[in-house]
């Protein structure tokens, strides 16, 4: 009762899911450098973690920390107005040493809290949100680098992510030290070491998170995600979980061809028999088979099992086709260079 219903115990509550929220900042901003160093390495943890039970009590639990903290918020912010009555502060009157970003946490708050509904739409809901509902997506969850392809290819999205890293510098900067002081810490000496920790703290994650935005629309625009050898050997080794559930008991055999085949020739072999098994399926259900199948229904289900798989393979050619959209793009001719043959 005293977290929720005493001014000191709401602050606390505000302090202590917000110490674990800029933890989980820190490490996810530590985690987009993975990504940056080692995109493969970065594929793998999103593969570990996916939908287990232990990457779920993970975002139910933070899911719980950002709505308890945004609730705390909104309870203390209706405390205040009612307890200062009419008399806001304007520009003018604010008491000296009064901080911007003191005066508009929650303002502050709604900016990253827009910023982190669309994150959470191009992330999330197409990778652990995709695995939970069990849908056949068009990219795997596990590719976590075509996610970032797929986000920071948009001409907005850098932009959006630059306001809301913004708005959280300074809701963070101001609640790193503030959160110190709801607990009770009020020596003058250490509030100002403590403004100043957390201020390089927040300048160093943000930096960091203002770097990765950069570097990851360059390499986005410039499609490294896709052609990179070694990742397009990883997408292919997530091929065998995409057509695992619709090649019954074949699949593990498929699925070590497709492992200890190289990428070019397993995206061969693919196209070439999800053409074959498509045709085969095609002539089982024309209309004179139609006839035969009404009274055969080993036939009729050997059919239904064709379709199931030529539409599982379907699902993989058109991810191939994905990888491979920008392979073909002329490069530019010789003689379209400037000076590039001075012999000519
Ligand atoms: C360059 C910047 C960023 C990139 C590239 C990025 C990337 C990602 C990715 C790939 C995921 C999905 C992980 C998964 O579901 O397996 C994710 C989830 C998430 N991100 Fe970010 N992120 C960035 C910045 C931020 C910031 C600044 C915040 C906080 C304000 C944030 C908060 C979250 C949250 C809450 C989740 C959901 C975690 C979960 O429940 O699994 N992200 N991010």
């Amino acid at each position: 009762m005293w977290l929720s219903c005493s001014s000191v115990g709401r602050k606390f509550v505000m302090a202590l899911t917000g110490a674990c929220l800029v933890l989980f900042v820190t490490f996810h901003c530590v985690m987009n450098a993975v990504a940056i160093c080692w995109p493969a390495a970065y594929n793998s943890i999103c593969e570990f973690l996916g939908a287990n039970w232990y990457a779920l009590i993970a975002s139910v639990g933070l899911a719980f920390l950002f709505i308890v903290h945004i609730i705390y918020a909104l309870m203390l912010t209706v405390q205040n107005r009612k307890a200062r009555g009419n008399v806001r502060y304007s520009i003018e009157k604010r008491p000296a040493g009064v901080e911007w970003a003191s005066k508009n946490m929650l303002v502050l708050g709604i900016v990253v809290l827009a910023f982190l509904v669309v994150h959470l739409i191009q992330f999330w809901a197409k990778m652990q949100l995709q695995e939970i509902r069990g849908v056949e997506a068009a990219i795997p969850p596990a590719a976590g680098t075509l996610f970032i392809q797929e986000a920071f290819s948009l001409v907005w999205t850098p932009i959006v992510y630059i306001i809301g890293f913004i708005a959280l510098w300074f809701h963070m900067n101001h609640g790193f030290w503030s959160m110190f002081q709801s607990c009770g810490w009020d020596n003058e000496i250490w509030i100002a070491r403590l403004k100043k920790i957390g201020c390089w703290w927040t300048t160093i994650v943000i930096a960091l998170f203002v770097a990765q935005a950069i570097v990851f629309t360059v390499k986005a625009h410039d499609k490294d995600y896709l052609k990179d050898p070694v990742l397009r050997e990883q997408y292919k080794d997530m091929i065998p979980a995409m057509i695992e559930k619709d090649f019954g008991p074949d699949a593990a055999q498929l699925g070590n061809q497709i492992r200890m085949s190289p990428y070019e020739q397993v995206s061969m072999g693919i196209r070439q028999m999800e053409q074959g098994i498509r045709s085969q399926a095609e002539q089982m259900s024309s209309p004179e088979a139609k006839e035969y199948l009404k009274n055969n229904p080993a036939a009729a289900e050997q059919l239904e099992e064709l379709q199931v798989r030529s539409e599982s393979l379907g699902r993989v050619v058109a991810f191939f086709d994905y990888l491979e959209a920008s392979d073909n793009q002329p490069e530019p001719e010789m003689n379209a260079i400037p000076n590039a043959n001075p012999h000519k």
